[in-house]
């Protein structure tokens, strides 16, 4: 299975809108939530800012920008026309926010023309990521800021102790859902090569024990995958999502992600 944010603009219709509804109840995640306004609030932007999010989905990260105090105009780009649909019915009361339709590669927009520009759990579904980021450094002024926010989803776990089962449904669901889950690891190389020049970087974690609404999608997925893929029978990846299940009721499930941000300047 690939990575299906990789090639949005082709999958089915109903799948973009399921995904839609998986960004929209992620980003109202209070730990995602805290993740976005901590990693938001280094970045130090003009008053009237312009800024660009690449991949801005149904918009909940651009939403967020356009109703900082001192932005004055929030532009989110993406290539699936149905989760702008979502986006622009949930901004109808922000004027100060519009959406675009495009790629990350090939921006439609001049040089130098954006104080900031966001990549929020974008970049690792983006095929040739660096072609991005050469986008990002096209589009955005001399001084301007650049926003890395994603999974180092190499970290993602499921396990309570070695050989733990379960942590296959997560190596199995990270390998098939994210283009490049190496991405974070080598994030500053990329970052230079592009011509920017680093300013912070930080870590966060995300946990779940007692309500695991994310990390239970990240059981059952990798267990179809391994199903999908015939490494495991039907009847093993019901047994590995009824297990994580007995964990959350008997409370000992845990289920964790690191997530990074990086800020560069052009
Ligand atoms: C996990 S979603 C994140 C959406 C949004 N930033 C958020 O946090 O809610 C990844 C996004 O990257 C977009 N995407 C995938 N390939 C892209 C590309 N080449 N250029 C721009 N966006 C892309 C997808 O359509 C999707 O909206």
């Amino acid at each position: 299975m690939a990575d299906v944010y990789a090639t949005i603009a082709d999958a089915e219709h109903e799948v973009q809108e399921r995904l839609a509804i998986v960004l929209e109840r992620r980003a109202a995640d209070l730990q995602q939530q805290g993740m976005l306004r901590a990693y938001l609030a280094d970045m130090e932007l003009p008053d009237g800012a312009r800024v660009l999010e690449v991949g801005c989905g149904t918009g909940a990260v651009s939403r967020e920008l356009a109703r900082r105090p001192g932005i004055g105009q929030v532009i989110g780009v993406d290539p699936s026309p149905v989760f702008l649909a979502a986006a622009r019915t949930s901004a109808e009361n922000l004027p100060n926010l519009e959406f675009v339709e495009g790629d990350g590669r090939a921006l439609p927009f001049q040089d130098n023309c954006f104080d900031a520009l966001i990549f929020h759990t974008t970049l690792s579904h983006v095929p040739e990521p660096q072609a991005a980021l050469a986008e990002a450094f096209r589009v955005l002024r001399p001084g301007g800021v650049l926003a890395v926010f994603d999974g180092n989803y190499t970290t993602t776990n499921l396990a309570t102790g070695d050989f733990d089962p379960l942590q296959a449904c997560a190596d199995a669901a990270m390998a098939a859902l994210v283009h490049d889950r190496w991405l974070i690891p080598r994030l500053p190389a990329l970052v230079k090569d592009a011509g920017f020049t680093i300013i912070n970087q930080r870590s966060f974690g995300f946990v779940e024990t007692t309500a695991p609404d994310y990390m239970l999608t990240v059981v059952d997925r990798g267990a179809d995958v391994l199903a999908a893929s015939g490494r495991i029978g039907a009847e093993l990846a019901t047994a590995l999502k009824a297990e994580a299940r007995n964990r959350v009721a008997n409370g000992n499930f845990f289920g964790s992600i690191t997530y990074a941000s990086m800020l560069a300047k052009k």
